[in-house]
């Protein structure tokens, strides 16, 4: 009986180490990924561009970013864009702190694009898939300026959806949002790291 309960026991010990008796799906999978990547980015990000203050009015580019070109371009649902049949969803795929993706955009007579329903959100998802980026994570546009204000939309519109991941959004002080473009899920990080990221206009 011992000797068959210790069998038992190294078992079950061989398995979980070989990871077979905790079966796990793709999603999962690229989540447990993403999280790794959420403590590899806060880690490094890059201090050349030191800390960046929120400036909404310093629209200055350096002559890099201002000839940057997007990715792809594709069409974005009509509801994102209320008013302009033709608005656009624009990636680019080089890494940039958020206050300066902020800054390409608003060059370019557009914003960080803010995202309005569940469909907009997959569709957005959608078309980061098909990009070939080097993150998982995209920069959107949300932000919370300060630890006395909510998260906003930088575009002015209201945030009236999310679809923050698990343990999401960080409270406390200001945090830019991105989102995982495997899964949709977005994750406050802080605004100095540099991801690709997406306009409208
Ligand atoms: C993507 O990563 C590779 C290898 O790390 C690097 O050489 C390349 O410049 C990166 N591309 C962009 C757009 O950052
Ligand atoms: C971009 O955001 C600003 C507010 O920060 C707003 O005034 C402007 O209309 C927005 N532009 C577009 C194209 O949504």
């Amino acid at each position: 009986m011992f000797t068959f309960l210790l069998l038992l026991l190294v078992g079950t010990a061989l398995a979980q180490e070989s990871g077979d008796s905790v079966p796990e799906t793709f999603i999962d999978k690229l989540d447990k990924a993403a999280g790794d990547e959420v403590d590899v980015i806060d880690k490094t990000f890059d201090k050349d561009y030191g800390e960046e203050k929120w400036d909404e009015e310093d629209l200055s580019l350096n002559e890099e970013d201002e000839r940057m070109e997007p990715e792809i371009s594709e069409k974005a649902e009509d509801s994102e864009c209320p008013n302009k049949g033709t608005c656009r969803y624009h990636v680019f795929r080089q890494p940039r702190p958020f206050g300066c993706a902020h800054r390409i955009c608003r060059c370019r007579r557009g914003n960080l694009s803010s995202i309005h329903s569940c469909s907009a959100n997959t569709g957005l998802a959608n078309v980061l898939k098909r990009t070939c980026l080097n993150a998982s994570f995209v920069w959107i546009g949300v932000i919370k300026r300060n630890r006395c204000v909510p998260y906003c939309n930088v575009d002015g519109s209201s945030l009236n959806y999310a679809n923050w991941g698990c343990g999401q959004p960080k409270r406390g002080g200001t945090w830019c949002v991105a989102m995982n473009r495997y899964t949709g899920k977005w994750v406050s990080l802080n605004c100095n790291t540099r991801l690709p990221f997406v306009c409208t206009f």
